[in-house]
């Protein structure tokens, strides 16, 4: 058995050779005397042309009268032609239906919208967009791997059920197997968790970088890339309940060498896209966002700017006419914010850094200043914020004093105190959010069409 994408590797080899197929028919065309059939496998973008002739192929009828979608093992010989459209097809010899497809098959040669497609999860993959989307998805991931694993992070499995809130914000998915009905309660009136599961609350995670510091406090770089939950009520295009985050930790490091690390990270992820999927990019160029290529090329081959927060607000305050929400020294930015800097002043990514304490997570360096943390977000063009991180509080009191400040239990946190007290020493990371990356590299515009089974509000099929 062939895969489609070998057949297009490696067709001189191949040519006049009798090869098997499985797939999934894209169009089925009938004229008669011969029929044409374009079979996807999905090993890659490309579509094979199948060539059937009604006088040589015994159940031509049969084949031709099937449905779109159908399973087919198709054996042929492999026929280079130059001239056509497509480099090569195959010339049937024999076609067995594997499984037949529904008349209602939903996927028709037309294109359908987006939010048509997103009722049905379970097909899209099969349309040329979700397949692209989906086979970049992957290539970026294996990107991922390769560019931490080649500077020697090790890779290290955070766990998704914690009972540790890292951003502290609230946004926790809880994890329990009390009986909601008749929960037990303490004699003071709160939920009495140590009959639960794990005899304390736990959580789904929302970012594996406490876990992630404790790996660095030994192996000195390590990444994590895995699920993260949030329960965050924000319906938009680019939150989901369900996301995957990368999450390096480097132990001897400050922030310069976060942003830096960051944006070779990104600048690899784009070159190694770009180089593998050209098919899949050539087609997000064309039909989803034109333009794109050659703006990831510049991304990939120029310097991303760098702001501190003070000053990307004085920027921000002299335009306050153009937003619903103003900017102030100490607001948090928005995403209209974001953009703003991104795609009017800067028109490239850039990190902003230095945000005030107030806005940032517990965990985060304070500066002399004694305002602000060293911190830094990366914001793209189209999106806004796809990275968060910053330099970590290695000083024992600083960090136990600002857990005491911000009314958190200093108990919960005792593990990650130890660390200070154990050979402490400076060290940041980051948080990119894979989604967004992915969409930043298709150009498509909605996180719900870079999840295969899109986890939202009020949204969990399958
Ligand atoms: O800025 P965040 O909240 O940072 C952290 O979680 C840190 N603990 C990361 C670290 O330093 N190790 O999230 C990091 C990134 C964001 O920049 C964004 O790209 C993505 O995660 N993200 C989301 N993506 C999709 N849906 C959501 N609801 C997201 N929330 C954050
Ligand atoms: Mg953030």
């Amino acid at each position: 058995r062939t895969v489609i994408a070998a057949l297009f590797a490696d067709q001189e080899a191949l040519s006049g050779q009798t090869i098997t197929v499985c797939g999934w028919a894209r169009t089925i065309r009938d004229m008669k005397t011969f029929g044409f059939i374009e079979l996807n496998d999905g090993s890659c973008f490309k579509n094979l042309q199948v060539v059937m002739d009604a006088n040589t192929l015994d159940n031509y009828k049969e084949i031709a009268g099937q449905n779109v979608g159908a399973a087919l093992i198709v054996t042929g010989t492999v026929v280079l032609t130059p001239q056509a459209k497509q480099p090569l097809e195959v010339k049937a010899v024999s076609i067995a239906v594997e499984g037949p497809s529904a008349p209602d098959y939903p996927l028709q040669k037309k294109r359908h919208s987006v939010e048509f497609l997103r009722t049905i999860q379970h097909l899209r993959p099969r349309t040329n967009l979700f397949s692209a989307a989906f086979r970049v998805r992957s290539v970026a991931a294996h990107a991922i791997h390769c560019f931490f694993q080649d500077r020697g992070f090790v890779y290290a499995h955070t766990p998704i059920i914690t009972a540790a809130d890292c951003e502290g914000a609230g946004e926790m998915f809880q994890v329990t197997t009390l009986d909601l009905a008749n929960v037990p309660m303490t004699e003071d009136g709160q939920v009495d968790y140590s009959q639960d599961f794990f005899g304390k609350k736990a959580s789904l995670t929302v970012s594996g970088q406490l876990n992630a510091e404790n790996f660095a406090m030994a192996f000195g770089n390590v990444y994590t890339f895995g699920p993260t939950f949030r329960a965050e009520n924000s319906n938009t295009a680019r939150h989901a309940a369900e996301f995957w985050m990368v999450e390096p930790e480097m132990a001897f490091a400050d922030l310069n060498d976060y942003m830096n690390t960051a944006e070779d990270m990104i600048k690899y992820i784009i070159r190694f896209v770009m180089e593998r999927c050209p098919d899949e990019m050539n087609f997000f160029n064309s039909f989803v966002d034109k333009g794109l290529k050659d703006r990831l090329e510049h991304v990939a081959s120029s310097d991303f700017g760098r702001v501190s927060y003070t000053e990307a607000v004085e920027l921000l305050k002299k335009v306050n006419d153009k937003f619903d929400y103003k900017v102030e020294w100490g607001c948090d930015l928005q995403t209209e914010h974001e953009r703003y800097l991104t795609e009017q002043v800067f028109k490239k990514p850039v990190f902003v850094t230095d945000y005030p304490k107030e806005i940032k997570a517990f965990y985060m360096r304070q500066n002399d200043d004694g305002k602000t943390v060293a911190a830094a977000d990366c914001l793209v063009p189209g999106i806004g914020e796809i990275i968060g991180g910053s330099q970590r509080e290695e000083r024992l009191d600083v960090l136990e004093a600002r857990i005491r400040e911000l009314g958190m239990n200093p108990e919960d946190y005792k593990y990650y105190c130890d660390l200070r007290r154990y050979g402490s020493c400076r060290h940041a990371g980051y948080g990119l959010g894979f989604e967004r990356m992915v969409m930043y590299l298709t150009g498509i515009g909605n996180i719900r069409d870079v999840e295969l089974h899109p986890r939202t509000v009020g949204n969990a099929e399958f």
